[in-house]
């Protein structure tokens, strides 16, 4: 059978482990996919960086933009990052080639999902994004193929894998904000900018595409009230537990009689609880829905490894033909968001 030839932009913490994967794992990959799976192009910044994987015969190029309009590929892979300039490009122009994009970055889909998933549309083209929420956890296929015939009340959970391995080493060893941070950082779980992480955006981006699936509306951003874990300390750490709480980063959508109520920000929660006891860089996403009662998908949430799996699923499907409506529902039937006013928390 013909190979299914992948163009990867960016072989940072994420495309470098997507690239060694399909080149180790080529025989098994090439029969889950029905055919085999081929690196035909590949692009970063940094030539001369090793990888720990052999791209010789792939096509290099420097430009993503370049890539995504000028290499013979199938699927475009963006694993730049960033929400604008080379990653939004670069998606536009494999999309308008027609191309099956498979991406893991939630701020591109924040920002652009609904145009991009029109203009995907529009091309017949298709957006892959499993890799884009929780890291590893399969929450993208859960809510848009495995909970179809549910109606959601509420989707929440731990979203940031830095936060939460952040707020975990904190408490269990007492370690300033600053130097887990850059363990954080050393790891390859923290965004190129850790603002986003810290901040509380980046579990943003990830909720208002969870909220998109989970509620069948646009996108909404700009309407998330966000507070990240910058100004959490060991002391407020300590005093929760005295309590018999734990501080955690929440990201929360539910339904209101108002709309659709979606907010991050830092939690106290009994230690008891279920999403007490994720720790570390694991991320857990629960969800309500009338037909199934709740579920709580749990799982690391960050990493090479990790969302490499979720990318593998994509590029596996793509392979397969598998073709979805981005964001869950066809562009053109996505309701206008609704927005609820913020409760005191
Ligand atoms: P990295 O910063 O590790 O890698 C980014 C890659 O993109 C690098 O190879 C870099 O090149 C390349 N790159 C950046 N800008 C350009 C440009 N203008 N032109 C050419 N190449 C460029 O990022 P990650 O792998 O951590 O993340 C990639 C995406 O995956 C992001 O959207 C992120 O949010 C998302 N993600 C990351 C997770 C993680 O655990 N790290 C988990 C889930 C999602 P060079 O190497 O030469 O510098
Ligand atoms: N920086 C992100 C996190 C990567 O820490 O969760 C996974 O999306």
């Amino acid at each position: 059978d013909r190979p299914l030839r992948l163009g990867i932009a960016g072989l940072g913490t994420v495309g470098a482990s997507l690239a060694r994967l399909v080149t180790a794992r080529a025989q098994t990959y090439a029969l889950r996919a029905g055919r085999p799976i081929e690196i035909a192009a590949v692009c970063a910044r940094d030539r001369s960086k090793d990888r720990g994987v052999d791209l010789s015969g792939a096509q290099w190029f420097d430009d993503p933009v370049a890539l995504a309009s000028q290499a013979e590929i199938d699927v475009f892979v963006e694993l730049v990052g960033g929400s604008e300039g080379a990653a939004l490009d670069s998606v536009k122009a494999a999309l308008n080639r027609g191309l099956t994009v498979v991406t893991a970055n939630k701020a591109l889909l924040a920002h652009h999902g609904v145009s991009l998933a029109r203009l995907a549309h529009k091309k017949g083209a298709t957006i892959l994004f499993e890799a884009a929420v929780a890291g590893g956890i399969p929450i993208i296929k859960t809510m848009r193929e495995a909970l179809r015939g549910n109606a959601t009340s509420r989707v929440y959970g731990i979203l940031n894998g830095t936060c939460n391995y952040m707020l975990t080493r904190m408490e269990k060893e007492g370690i300033a904000f600053e130097d887990v941070l850059a363990d954080a950082q050393r790891l390859g779980y923290a965004e190129a900018d850790p603002t986003f992480d810290i901040g509380g955006f980046d579990a943003a981006h990830k909720l208002a595409i969870l909220t998109s699936l989970a509620f069948g509306c646009e996108i909404d951003l700009e309407s998330i009230f966000v507070e990240g874990i910058s100004s959490v300390t060991t002391a407020d750490i300590e005093a929760a537990e005295e309590l018999g709480y734990r501080i955690k980063l929440l990201a929360v959508a539910q339904r209101t009689e108002s709309g659709i109520e979606q907010r991050v920000h830092p939690t106290m929660i009994p230690a008891a609880s279920a999403l007490a006891q994720i720790d570390g860089v694991t991320n857990a996403v629960a969800i309500d829905t009338d037909l199934l009662g709740s579920i709580l998908l749990a799982g690391p949430g960050a990493g090479g490894d990790a969302t490499a799996s979720a990318v593998l699923s994509d590029v596996i499907d793509a392979a397969r033909g598998v073709r979805l409506p981005a964001l869950g529902v066809e562009p053109a039937r996505l309701a206008p968001y609704k927005r609820a006013r913020m409760r005191a928390h």
